[in-house]
């Protein structure tokens, strides 16, 4: 915290000097170079349960936009079932923190619902236009070497892979369009912020420190990311810590003094739940966060803005269905509606005890019950190689094909380190384990439901 105090204040003298020197300059987005920034704003899940994920994207998407960014230059990717979900009781409201304003008012729906996958991720991200004609508004991010990119991605996430409503992507194919991207000069520097379970996951010993990327993740490559903001009217959480944190910041500090290298420290500080990094080339931290973010001139004095309320609800990501149905069961007055809650409650942790004795099952059939193989696959911390990623995708998508389908089971994220490691193990092959989830999966046809 002090060390926080301590950048704040030696920001703060210089402050004035260079407020009086950008004055001149009206537009937030035209760099100096005569380059333009972009943003791509992509939450990739849909339901109720995950409302945090599209309030952060909205909120982002507000932040660019008070920061001069026009909607020229920024695409936004959500589900966009929240703001008038049954669920929710201000409907056309969604908000990101307690008692916040709404963040949904006029943002941007270039895609939205099924248009919202990994392919046409990928296509908007690289400038694909043609590839995206008849869907959604079509537009995609049509960068050139002068320009800055921004991305931020906000959902669920697993070994190597980031969750979209139906389908995943793969670090290695995201890690193939960026080079591509720079290849291409499709920018200057593209900056990335992800909030995602094991986000570090998708790009540590992948991503190359030479094509001016710069990557904040929410998470290490082995971790969770946390979900925070409880709120009881809405009986959901609000936000997501890293996503608060560094867009706190970001409406807090005065961006054109404070290089994104100042904002991933006070961010990594600030997110006490989980291990936020930094990966690609550092040498990117050292600009402003302006240079990405955009800016307005601000003639609050610091001390008038607002205090933010304190993060000390933090629930790991895959915890949030329980965490809501025991916040719920504490609300429920009316014993029938108590029991109710109680039975899902018990429902979903009983699932979720099954997924994993199923997962233990393949493990058995596959190492032809070697029970020292078996506890070394459940270890967590393998790092996938490039090469091994054709493994891993294989498995991870007939588990979910014939066991646990991912987009329904933010549990079943959990169980996919476990598919990592046995793509690693000289001793366990990828055939027999893709025989045991088959065997062991359509024994078991009842398996499918949202927990
Ligand atoms: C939100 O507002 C309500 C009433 O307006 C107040 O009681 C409550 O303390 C506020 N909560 C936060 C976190 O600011
Ligand atoms: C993604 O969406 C497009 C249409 O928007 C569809 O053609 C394509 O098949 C989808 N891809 C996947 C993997 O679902
Ligand atoms: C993180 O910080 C918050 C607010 O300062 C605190 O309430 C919470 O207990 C801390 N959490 C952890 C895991 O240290």
């Amino acid at each position: 915290m002090d060390e926080i105090k301590a950048l704040k204040m030696s920001r703060g003298l210089i402050m004035l000097v260079s407020s009086l020197m950008v004055l001149g300059s009206a537009c937030g987005y035209q760099l100096e170079n005569g380059g333009k920034i972009w943003g791509l704003l992509v939450a990739g899940s849909s339901g109720y349960d995950n409302y945090r994920h599209q309030a952060d994207v909205c909120h982002a998407y507000q932040i660019l936009h008070k920061n001069g960014i026009p909607d020229e230059n920024i695409i936004v990717m959500m589900y966009d079932d929240i703001a008038y979900n049954e669920m929710n009781p201000t409907r056309g409201i969604i908000v990101n923190q307690p008692n916040g304003s709404d963040v949904y008012k006029g943002v941007l729906k270039d895609y939205t619902g099924e248009a919202v996958n990994s392919t046409n991720f990928l296509k908007v991200l690289t400038g694909d236009a043609k590839g995206m004609r008849g869907i959604g508004s079509g537009r995609v991010i049509k960068s050139g070497p002068s320009d800055h990119v921004f991305v931020n991605f906000v959902d669920h996430g697993a070994p190597g892979l980031l969750a979209f409503p139906r389908d995943e992507l793969y670090a290695d194919d995201l890690e193939r369009a960026l080079r591509k991207m720079a290849v291409k000069r499709q920018f200057a520097r593209l900056v990335f912020y992800v909030e995602a379970c094991e986000s570090g996951s998708m790009f540590d010993s992948l991503l190359p420190d030479d094509l001016n990327i710069f990557v904040v993740t929410a998470a290490d490559p082995h971790e969770s990311s946390y979900a925070c903001y409880y709120d009881s009217q809405r009986q959901t959480f609000l936000g997501d810590v890293f996503s608060v944190m560094w867009m706190q910041d970001s409406e807090k500090e005065d961006l054109l003094q404070e290089s994104l290298h100042h904002q991933y420290e006070i961010v990594r500080t600030e997110t006490n739940t989980s291990h936020v990094e930094e990966y690609g080339d550092l040498d990117v931290g050292s600009m402003h966060v302006s240079e990405f973010l955009g800016y307005q001139i601000s003639h609050k004095p610091k001390s008038f803005k607002t205090k933010l309320p304190p993060v000390n609800d933090a629930v790991p990501s895959h915890h949030v269905p329980i965490a809501i149905l025991q916040h719920k069961l504490e609300a429920a007055v009316d014993p029938k509606e108590k029991q109710e809650i109680k039975f899902q409650l018990h429902r979903t942790l009983k699932y979720r005890h099954h997924m994993e004795s199923i997962v233990s099952d393949i493990l058995m059939l596959a190492t032809g019950r070697d029970e020292d193989k078996v506890q070394e696959l459940k270890v967590n911390g393998y790092k996938l190689s490039p090469k091994q990623f054709s493994c891993y995708k294989k498995l991870v998508s007939s588990f979910s094909e014939k066991c646990f389908k991912l987009s329904d089971n933010p549990h079943a994220f959990r169980q996919l380190y476990i598919l990592a490691n046995v793509c690693g193990h000289e001793k366990v092959s990828m055939k027999s384990m893709m025989n045991a989830i088959t065997k062991v999966c359509s024994r078991q046809p009842r398996l499918r439901g949202i927990i």
